[in-house]
C-alpha cells in the first residue's frame, strides 16, 4: 500500500457497505491435482471446494497423501479430544518447525505437558486482569500517534495494530521490546508468513523437506535473525540482577518433572518466539477485521460507542469493565466467526480411524478448516452475514462447543485465549471511543490463509479522533 494510495482515502465518507463482507469464493468442486496446488499456493482457503460448506466430511485422494476436511462437530470432538493421541501435528511441525522448534505449540506428548504446564499459571483470570491497565496504555499511546484534526488521516490499519498487540504482549507477558527484537519481527515475521505456502503445501503432499522451494533462502535468514533476537533477550535476562516475574521468568525457572532438567537456551527460544508470534499476531488480525466490519456497519459502531461510553465513562478501560461490555465482545466474537484468525489447523491420522461412515486411513491429513466451519450452510444462518446478535449469550449457550472454533479445542486449545478476549475487547472499547474508522466502499480485501488470516493488499483505512 504507498502512501499515494492511502492518501486517496482521505476523502472517505462512510458507504452503504456491499450486501456480504469480504470472502473466500469456494471452488465449484474439488480440483485436479495442479489446479489445487496453484490454488493452495495463492491462498490455502481458496483450495477448499464448495461441498465443505456443506457436508461434514469431504475427502480429497488426488494428492499423493490422502486429505479430509472435516467440518462434523462430533468429527472435530474426535480429532481434538477423544482420540487426539490418535493424530499427530505432522504437518504444523513440519511449516512452523523452523521457527518455534520443539516449544508448546509444536511439540508433542510429555515435551509438550511440561511446557504447557509451566505456562498455564501465567494465564490464571485474576493475573490477567491485572494485565488490563498496560493494555490500554499501549492503545493510548497509539491514538496519541495520530493526528489530532477533524480530518484524520489513512493508515494501514493493520500494520497499526500489529503494532499495538506487539507492544501489549511486550508490556505484559514478555520482556519489552528492546528496538532490536522489534524491528526483527516487523521485518522477519512477515518475511516467514509470506513464505509458508510452499512448506505447508510440501508437507500436505509428503514431499521432502530437502527438495528445494521458493522462499526457503530468505526464510532461513529470516528464522536466524528471529532466534538470535531472542536470544540476546535471555543473555539481557540473565545478566539483571532483580529479575521480574514474567512468563520468560517462569519458563527460565522451570524445571522438567522427568528429568529434573531446566530448559536450554535453544529450548527457551522456541517458546519465547511462540509466545511472541502466537501472543500478537493473531490479536491484531481479530482487531484488523472487526474494524473492517464496523466500518461497513455504522449501526453496530454507534452501538458499541454507547456501550463504551456508558459502562465506561470517560476515564481508561479498567479491568471491571470487560465482563460487563458485553455488546463489544459479541462484535469480537462475531469478527473471529467470520474472519478467524488461525483459519485452518489440522493433524496427521497416526492409526486408521472412523469418522461415522467413512473410514480415514493411516497417515491421511485431517484437516479442520475453520474458515469453512464458520460459514457452513447447515450450521449458521446467514453464514456470510456479519450479525453479532448470533452471540448475544442465550444464543450462544445453544451454539455447539466443536462449531465455533477460533481458538481451537481439546487440551491444545489455545492457552492464551481468555488474555486475546480481554485484551481484544480493552482494545476495540479504547479505540472507538477515541476515534472514527472508515473505510471506502470498494475496500473488500480478500482473507487469505498465511498462517494467520491477513486482508489481500491490507487493510487501508481513514481515521479521525474524535473531538
Ligand atoms: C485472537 C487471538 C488468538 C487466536 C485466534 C488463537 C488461536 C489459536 C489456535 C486455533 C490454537 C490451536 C492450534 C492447534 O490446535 O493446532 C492456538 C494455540 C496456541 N496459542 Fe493462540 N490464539 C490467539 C491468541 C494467543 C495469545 C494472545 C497467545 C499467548 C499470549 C497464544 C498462544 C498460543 C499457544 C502457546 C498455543 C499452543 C497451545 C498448545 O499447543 O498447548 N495465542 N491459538
Amino acid at each position: 500500500m504507498t502512501i499515494a494510495a492511502l492518501e486517496t482515502l482521505r476523502a472517505t465518507v462512510t458507504p452503504a457497505p456491499s450486501p456480504l463482507p469480504a470472502r473466500v469464493v469456494p471452488p465449484k468442486r474439488p480440483q485436479g491435482r495442479l489446479a489445487f496446488a496453484a490454488n493452495f499456493l495463492r491462498n490455502p482457503l481458496a483450495s477448499i471446494p464448495e461441498a465443505v460448506y456443506e457436508q461434514g466430511f469431504v475427502a480429497y485422494d488426488k494428492n499423493r497423501v490422502p486429505l479430509v476436511w472435516i467440518t462434523d462437530p462430533a468429527y472435530i470432538k474426535t480429532v481434538t479430544l477423544d482420540a487426539r493421541d490418535d493424530f499427530s501435528k505432522a504437518a504444523q511441525k513440519r511449516l512452523l518447525g523452523p521457527l518455534l522448534g520443539n516449544g508448546i505449540l509444536t511439540a508433542e506428548g510429555q515435551d509438550w505437558k511440561w511446557q504447557r504446564q509451566t505456562s498455564a499459571p501465567m494465564f490464571r483470570h485474576q493475573d490477567l486482569l491485572a494485565m488490563v491497565p498496560p493494555i490500554v496504555e499501549a492503545t493510548e499511546a497509539y491514538i496519541a500517534g495520530l493526528t489530532h484534526n477533524s480530518t484524520g488521516e489513512a493508515r494501514a490499519i493493520d500494520h497499526d495494530m500489529t503494532r499495538v498487540t506487539f507492544d501489549v504482549i511486550s508490556a505484559t507477558l514478555l520482556p519489552g521490546g528492546n528496538s532490536e527484537m522489534e524491528h526483527a519481527i516487523e521485518h522477519n515475521a512477515g518475511r516467514f508468513q509470506a513464505s509458508t505456502g510452499w512448506t505447508l503445501l510440501f508437507a500436505l503432499l509428503n514431499i521432502p523437506a530437502w527438495v528445494p522451494r521458493p522462499g526457503r533462502s530468505v526464510r532461513s535468514q529470516g528464522v536466524h535473525v528471529l532466534r538470535h533476537s531472542v536470544l540476546s533477550l535471555i543473555a539481557h535476562r540473565r545478566a539483571m540482577s532483580t529479575k521480574p516475574d514474567d512468563l520468560m521468568q517462569r519458563l527460565m525457572d522451570a524445571k522438567n518433572p522427568e528429568t529434573g532438567q531446566q530448559m536450554s537456551d535453544e529450548q527457551l527460544i522456541d517458546n519465547l518466539l511462540t509466545f511472541y508470534l502466537a501472543g500478537h499476531e493473531t490479536t491484531a488480525k481479530a482487531l484488523t477485521w472487526t474494524l473492517y466490519l464496523l466500518s461497513r456497519a455504522p449501526e453496530w459502531e454507534a452501538k458499541l460507542l454507547a456501550e463504551v461510553r456508558q459502562v465506561v465513562g470517560d476515564g481508561p478501560v479498567k479491568a471491571e469493565h470487560i465482563d460487563k461490555l458485553t455488546l463489544t465482545q459479541q462484535v469480537v466474537k462475531e469478527s473471529m466467526r467470520l474472519y478467524p484468525p488461525a483459519p485452518q489447523f489440522g493433524r496427521m491420522a497416526l492409526k486408521d480411524t472412523q469418522f461415522g461412515p467413512h473410514t480415514v486411513k493411516a497417515g491421511t491429513q485431517v484437516l479442520i478448516p475453520v474458515y469453512a466451519i464458520h460459514r457452513h450452510r447447515k450450521y449458521w444462518t446467514d453464514p456470510d452475514q456479519f450479525d453479532p446478535t448470533r452471540f448475544e449469550p442465550a444464543k450462544e449457550a445453544k451454539i455447539p462447543r466443536y462449531q465455533y472454533l477460533p481458538f481451537g479445542a481439546g487440551p491444545r486449545i489455545c492457552i492464551g485465549m481468555a488474555f486475546a478476549m480481554m485484551e481484544a475487547v480493552a482494545i476495540l472499547a479504547t479505540l472507538v471511543r477515541a476515534a472514527r474508522f472508515t473505510s471506502q466502499p470498494s475496500l473488500n480485501p480478500e482473507p487469505i490463509s498465511r498462517v494467520t488470516l491477513v486482508p489481500k493488499g491490507g487493510m487501508p483505512m481513514h481515521v479521525t479522533r474524535r473531538a
